[in-house]
């Protein structure tokens, strides 16, 4: 467990492993890196330096309040940041739904620093106007409620419904992690969600190896869009993990592992 000064924050990240192959894991919102540590353990015992930061504000890294709006460009840069720290060209970055709007960020800002992308329960377009209203009125009612109000929303629709269903552990553990998020990092964070940019113009355009990774009960997005996400990417591969929601890599981490790794071998 490491913390560095990245930009104007005190960034916090989990390391294991060794040697030039490089993974980092970008978390979804509104969580932090904990939901990769089975992914933290399953490669760096399988010769990857794994890399799992907290984006700023979330988990054990610092809240700057001069910045109002998390915008994914600036998450896209404290990881550039954080590789720019750590000494390494390049790595092979792997971001889930939000991680992976840091993650496409990421590759058009700093390709150079890009080996590889992997697409994990994410999409490429931009918030529709009723999305956009949503999370504006969400930003409000956590500024009342606190991070709950985002929870109430957001947990609902994080795993699939056989999941739920069976009361697993892991939705009460993500329950704690979205309950611990400060609540002004989620008032931050949603504005710079609601204004991403649109990546569909981008994706015929990526020119590095890209796995598109996605739970085939996706309640938050249709497995559909990934499958046709895959499609617009020159040589995109697409893997859908079976009986997963939105948290593929925690629903069915055998296979979520599995496919990931066939995707790093080949590379
Ligand atoms: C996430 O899981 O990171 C969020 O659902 C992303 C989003 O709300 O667009």
């Amino acid at each position: 467990m490491q913390k560095a000064k990245i930009n104007d924050v005190e960034l916090f990240w989990v390391e294991a492993g060794s040697g030039n192959n490089i993974l980092l894991l970008l978390h979804g919102f509104p969580l932090d890196h904990t939901m990769w540590l089975g992914q933290v353990q399953y490669f760096s015992q399988r010769g990857w330096r794994v890399i799992a930061p907290d984006h700023r504000g979330y988990g054990q890294s610092s809240f700057n309040p001069a910045e109002h709006i998390h915008h994914v460009e600036l998450m896209a840069r404290d990881a550039a940041g954080l590789l720019e720290h750590l000494g390494i060209e390049k790595a092979v970055v792997m971001g889930l739904s939000m991680g992976g709007y840091v993650a496409f960020s990421l590759y058009q800002h700093y390709p150079q620093k890009v080996r590889a992308l992997i697409l994990a329960d994410t999409k490429a377009e931009p918030d529709a106007p009723v999305a956009r209203e949503n999370r504006y009125k969400l930003r409000e009612m956590v500024g009342q409620k606190g991070s709950q109000a985002a929870r109430d929303v957001m947990l609902p629709v994080m795993f699939s419904p056989e999941t739920h269903a069976k009361f697993s552990p892991l939705v009460s553990n993500l329950q704690t992690v979205m309950d611990g998020t400060r609540p002004e990092t989620i008032i931050a964070t949603l504005p710079g969600l609601a204004e991403r940019p649109d990546r569909i113009p981008d994706l015929p355009h990526i020119a590095v190896p890209v796995l598109v990774i996605h739970g085939e009960k996706d309640q938050l997005m249709p497995v559909e869009f990934a499958r046709q996400m895959a499609k617009a990417i020159p040589g995109g591969r697409f893997s859908e993990v079976p009986g997963a929601g939105h948290m593929a890599n925690l629903e069915n981490p055998d296979f979520f592992n599995r496919a990931v790794e066939d995707f790093l071998n080949g590379l």
